[in-house]
């Protein structure tokens, strides 16, 4: 297996930047997810690691060798799209099977792999079915078996489950992340669905026009997001942006002061606050972080909206003209219209500049 390394990639198309100065090393047997909304760069930076586009400016390297002139077929990869693009005259054990058969292995080999991949992916009662038989679950199974068989250096799949329905996609996102552990190999994977992201990688790489904004661990970005871009990007329902002024109160201690309610900051976002009095920010605290009581404690917010989930009540709440949402136990009794109090955990809070977007405090 492979480290790949992008070091200041750029792709230009006529004038237009789509990706820009992407510098990037993926660990060899390493889950990396590459995330952002429709249009930020996440294909096209995959494809000239594929040695599918090539890079304007930069380099990448698979395993300490430069790539940029290797040509895709020889760069030991395989790649999982969207659309499965199966042969649909072929049995399934034929599609698996069909890389290494053009590579000219013997059929006692190709049939061993076959069957392997076939266990592995759970779909080995199917091997002698065709495409038009199958399901779109079985059939993105059948796609992934064939990448499989390859044993390349690294795997690259882009947004290989967007075709399921949605239950069927949670259902694959689970078997991906345990069948990747099994085969230990370095997966550059590529989706907009940030639940997704999420789950499934070792780290994330969160992209905007062509620009990465953050990398890490999913629970360290999410913690801890540097602008307020990648702060809404992760977590659904998305995080709150509270908007208001850094403030000092009679008593000294630092606030956010907004339209008809006041926040204390905590010691963490205090110092950020003095550091900046009088500038306009955005308090950011997710649903979760919220807990409900009464009027008199906490921002005195108006319920407009309970949607029961089953397993989690969320409650849409506004104060002045700042919408808020929160996320709470089912059993919950508030109803809309009901005056209660929310209060925001303030370990959790994340203060950022109105401006720039970027956060003001580092943790
Ligand atoms: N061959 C191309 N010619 C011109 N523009 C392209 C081409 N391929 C992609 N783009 C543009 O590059 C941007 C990034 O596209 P893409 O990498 O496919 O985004 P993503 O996969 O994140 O949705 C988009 O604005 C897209 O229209
Ligand atoms: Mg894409």
């Amino acid at each position: 297996m492979a480290e790949i390394v992008f070091d200041r990639i750029s792709k230009r198309f006529g004038g237009h930047t789509v990706v820009d100065s992407l510098s990037l090393t993926v660990h060899d047997r390493e889950l990396l997810t590459l995330v952002g909304p429709s249009g930020c760069g996440k294909s096209t930076t995959l494809n000239m690691l594929a040695g599918l586009e090539d890079p304007t400016e930069g380099l990448i390297s698979i395993d300490g060798r430069v790539v940029n002139a290797v040509p895709s077929g020889a760069r030991d990869i395989a790649m999982v799209f969207q659309s499965y693009a199966l042969y649909p005259h072929m049995t399934v054990r034929d599609n698996i099977g069909f890389g290494l058969k053009v590579r000219g292995l013997d059929r006692a080999t190709i049939d061993q792999r076959v069957n392997e991949a076939a266990r592995m992916l759970d779909i080995a009662p199917l091997l002698d079915r065709r495409p038009k038989d199958l399901s779109g679950g079985q059939r993105q199974r059948v796609a992934l078996g064939r990448a499989l068989t390859r044993n390349p250096k690294a795997f690259l799949l882009d947004e290989p489950l967007s075709n399921l329905d949605a239950q069927l996609r949670t259902q694959m996102r689970a078997e991906l992340k345990m069948l990747f552990e099994r085969v230990e190999g370095t997966v550059v994977y590529v989706t907009h669905d940030q639940a997704e992201a999420m789950t499934l990688s070792d780290r994330l790489v969160v992209m905007r026009d062509g620009k990465v904004q953050q990398i890490g661990a999913p629970l360290e970005v999410y913690n801890h997001p540097v602008n307020t871009f990648v702060a809404r990007f992760l977590g659904s329902p998305s995080i709150n942006l509270v908007p208001g002024v850094l403030e000092r109160a009679d008593s000294g201690d630092w606030s956010l002061a907004g339209e008809g309610f006041r926040v204390a900051l905590p010691p963490r976002l205090a110092d950020a606050a003095a550091a900046a009095p009088g500038r306009e920010a955005l308090l950011g605290v997710r649903p979760e972080d919220i807990t409900l009581s009464s009027p008199d404690h906490g921002i005195p917010v108006r319920v407009d909206l309970v949607e029961p989930m089953g397993s989690l009540n969320v409650i849409y709440g506004s104060v002045g003209g700042v919408r808020l949402v929160a996320t709470v136990s089912p059993n919950s009794t508030f109803g809309t219209g009901a005056a209660i109090g929310m209060a925001f955990d303030p370990e959790r809070l994340h203060l950022f500049d109105a401006a720039s977007g970027s956060a003001l405090a580092a943790r």
